[in-house]
């Protein structure tokens, strides 16, 4: 394919390689980030996923042996081979990442093909039509995370994925190999080393981790540029930080955001959403937000009320902020095609629809019957769909739940053909589509910050990588199914490891009816989801938490009232992975990669590095074993103190979700409150599990981009645990002017004496517990044992 080397040089940071038939570029973006590209379609890259990645001068050296080029940084060798095979190494020579020198082999299968063909159905056989492909070694050892929310298990080795957004009403299952989210980043763990690879390219891709064969695993896609990231680690966390490095991390919410969410399809009319705010307020169930789906519009017409069930949608949604709600309406990309809808015209008049190949705008079926697609690869569409937020945004909404935008179509697929403007490089749909998704969240976050000037809260289902930086995700139409409680942590975490901290599913289950036991260990779940929304389809039985019986009440005011003491703790994550890129929700290997064992937990998470949450995700089931890595934990329940690196079992009633504390947290707590930002808190409450650890904890605002001009004040906890317990606390960066006092609960710790900066002041013992609020912002705090 490439012919001989006819000569190579640096330009920049690239080492460009002209072959006889075709050039290649090796990129040293950093000196652990390294871009492998090949302008197969076009010179210019278009990322859509990066933004504004600046160069830098990187050290490298470059240098030929026979009919090799090697390149060295200083975190790797990348040897470049004939054929612009390329292979990566550490500096101590182990190979990471190997081109794979043979060609495709597909395992043999018996048979004529497959079972339906086999008993006689009509089959259109498909084979990966691939004109871009890159086949790596497998050696047998390794471990493959990521993908986003692809359905199965957390590892993927041995599974075949496809990244061409879907809308599959059908059960979400193992097999699913493409869902509402392309996210074309990977993480491979080999021999405890792992890198990354982040393949930029939007056409239908494909990625096989040794299903075909386990020989090697392969990545490619239909068309478009061979444009791939090999990003070292060699830990996960590293790899995680040069991803995010190149799409975005996710940024820090509002603070109300991390509330719980309410919300069906659809509540409507507007007496019916007033008597589910009252509910919560009624029933001492904390609630910030309530989602209005789609009947709330006239017609399904985007941008418009029905004003005969919302009379006047301004006066509802101030009397529901009275009480503490937020309304999140929801935005789908289908425009009802309907002379003298002012959405239709004037998109109509600019030209701002996807025309077909004839020049015609497109017409296919959603919610509101034929409609037609804005174009979001064209920057003034972008900019016109935003600035009609402002109708909702004026309403008094304050957020936005972008669905359908695959896109989504009922009357068959969208047509290969479809012309997009694509930002003066006009292109068709096969390039667009997985973008759409990304396209449309990032036109509305643009909208929202245009007119409130607040950090924008977007829910979006399609998404590609980097769409991180505009919109939180959820999982798209699950259903009460148990098997759908238990795929979602898998799901979850790979979003995470994929970027995706700001996640979650549908609470309860969107499609089929739940039950009061499935609610309640959803809610168990949700509690620690960084997005925590309880939803359901039209038809489905009602499923608020009180719509079972007592207890099923009972279980899910317990779990809601515990998300709200941990929103400090969870805004804290939030604030620290804007920075790291470290998802909310993290699998166990993420934070210890050496233990073989965390490897395919599939059933338990870290929340942050201090929770472990083993929740239940089978009927019945009232016992469970719990895997605990190598530390001392703390029964988040009993306060009993256990000795990790074991499996123990934990007994599970109803109403118990097993979670456990590692040695030396510092968790920061808020009182429970209705709603965020019901009281002023002045006071915060800091848990402390007795061991060596750090802390830093973040406030600000909680809604303004303040903060991004240091206007936040950042605390730092040491704690070391010796004769006595040692705490300090120091202001490390101050530029928020509200300080909060703190209150100490030292669990399973009896006090002698506290002495705080130099004087004994009063405490309480109690239950195995020592507790003292001191004063000021710098504590040197001595519990004497
Ligand atoms: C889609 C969404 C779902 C929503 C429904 C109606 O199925 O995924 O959440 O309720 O459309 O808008």
């Amino acid at each position: 394919m490439f012919g001989n080397l006819v000569e190579f040089h640096v330009e920049g940071n690239k080492v460009v390689f002209n072959y006889e038939k075709s050039k290649g570029i090796v990129e040293v973006i950093t000196p652990e980030i390294i871009n492998i590209f090949l302008p197969l379609k076009r010179e210019e890259k278009l990322s859509k996923a990066i933004e504004n990645l600046t160069e830098n001068k990187v050290f490298f050296e470059v240098e030929k042996s026979e009919d090799k080029v090697l390149i060295r940084t200083e975190k790797l060798y990348i040897e470049v081979k004939p054929e612009f095979k390329v292979d990566f190494y550490d500096l101590q020579r182990n190979i990471l990442c190997a081109d794979y020198l043979g060609e495709r082999e597909p395992f043999i299968r018996r048979g004529v093909g497959n079972l339906a063909e086999e008993e006689g159905h009509k089959i259109n056989k498909v084979r990966d039509k691939l004109a871009i492909e890159v086949l790596k070694e497998l050696e047998g050892n390794e471990y493959i995370y990521g993908l986003g929310d692809k359905t199965g298990h957390l590892n993927k080795k041995g599974y075949h994925y496809k990244m061409w957004n879907t809308d599959d009403p059908s059960p979400h299952v193992e097999s699913f190999e493409a869902m509402y989210k392309s996210i074309p980043f990977f993480i491979v763990l080999k021999q405890g080393m792992a890198y990354g690879i982040f393949f930029d390219n939007p056409f239908k891709s494909y990625f096989d981790f040794g299903k075909e064969n386990s020989k090697y695993y392969y990545f490619g896609a239909e068309d478009g540029n061979l444009d791939y990231y090999f990003i070292y680690g060699p830990s996960i966390a590293q790899v995680i930080k040069g991803y995010t490095f190149l799409t975005g991390t996710t940024p820090l919410p509002q603070l109300w955001t991390l509330g719980y969410h309410q919300s069906r399809w659809s509540y409507t009319p507007e007496q019916r959403v007033t008597e589910i705010a009252e509910n919560f307020r009624k029933r001492d169930i904390p609630c910030d937000v309530i989602c209005l789906d789609i009947d709330y519009m006239d017609g399904f017409r985007v941008f418009t009320w029905d004003k005969e069930k919302f009379a006047n949608p301004q006066i509802m949604i101030s009397k529901l902020k009275e009480q503490g709600f937020k309304v999140v309406t929801i935005v789908d990309p289908g425009v009802k095609k309907d002379k003298g809808y002012f959405v239709y015209d004037e998109g109509l008049e600019k030209g701002y629809f996807v025309r077909d190949k004839d020049g015609i705008p497109y017409v296919n079926k959603v919610w509101p019957g034929d409609s037609v697609y804005p174009d979001f690869s064209d920057e003034e569409t972008r900019r016109w769909w935003a600035d009609k937020h402002k109708i909702l945004l004026d309403c008094g909404v304050a957020g936005i739940w972008n669905d359908m935008n695959e896109p989504a179509s009922f009357n068959g697929a969208l047509p290969d053909d479809l012309q997009f403007k694509n930002d003066g490089y006009p292109t068709d749909h096969r390039e667009i589509h997985n973008l759409y998704g990304h396209l449309m969240s990032k036109s509305t976050y643009e909208g929202i910050k245009k007119f409130t000037n607040k950090r924008p809260f977007v829910i979006t289902r399609a998404c590609f990588s980097g769409t991180q930086k505009y919109s939180t995700v959820w999982t798209g139409d699950n259903q009460s199914f148990w098997e759908h409680l238990r795929m979602s942590i898998p799901m979850l975490l790979n979003l995470g490891l994929s970027g995706f901290s700001f996640c979650g599913t549908d609470v309860g289950g969107f499609g089929f009816d739940c039950t009061g036991e499935l609610l309640s260990r959803w809610v168990q779940v949700g509690c620690f989801t960084p997005l925590f929304r309880n939803h359901t389809a039209m038809h489905t039985r009602d499923q608020e938490p009180w719509a079972f019986d007592e207890r099923t009440e009972e279980i899910n005011r317990k779990y809601i009232k515990l998300r709200y003491e941990l929103i400090p703790y969870l805004y804290d994550l939030l604030y620290h992975g804007e920075k790291t890129g470290l998802p909310v929700m993290r699998p166990l290997v993420l934070h210890y990669q050496g233990d073989r064992e965390t490897y395919e937990i599939n059933d338990q998470f870290l929340w942050g590095e201090n929770f472990l949450v083993a929740p239940i995700l089978q009927q019945g089931q009232r016992a469970r074993s719990v895997y605990l890595p190598k530390g001392k934990w703390f029964d988040y329940w009993t306060g009993e103190e256990i000795q990790g690196g074991r499996y123990v079992v934990k007994e599970t009633p109803l109403d118990l979700c097993p979670i456990y504390i590692k040695e030396g947290s510092i968790i920061p707590k808020f009182p429970v409150q209705n709603y965020i930002g019901e009281r002023e808190i002045d006071n915060l409450i800091i848990d402390i599990y007795p061991g060596n650890g750090q802390y830093l904890h973040y406030q600000d605002d909680g809604e303004s981009f303040n903060y991004r001009q240091g206007q936040y004040n950042l605390y730092q906890f040491t704690m070391v645990d010796g004769k006595n317990l040692e705490i300090t606390v120091n202001l490390a960066h101050y530029g928020y002017p509200k300080i909060r006092d703190f209150t100490f609960n030292i669990n399973n710790v009896e006090a002698k004496e506290v002495i705080v900066n130099g004087k004994g002041i009063s405490f309480i013992n109690r239950e195995g517990k020592v507790t003292f609020t001191p004063c000021g912002e710098k504590l040197d705090i001595k519990i004497i044992k």
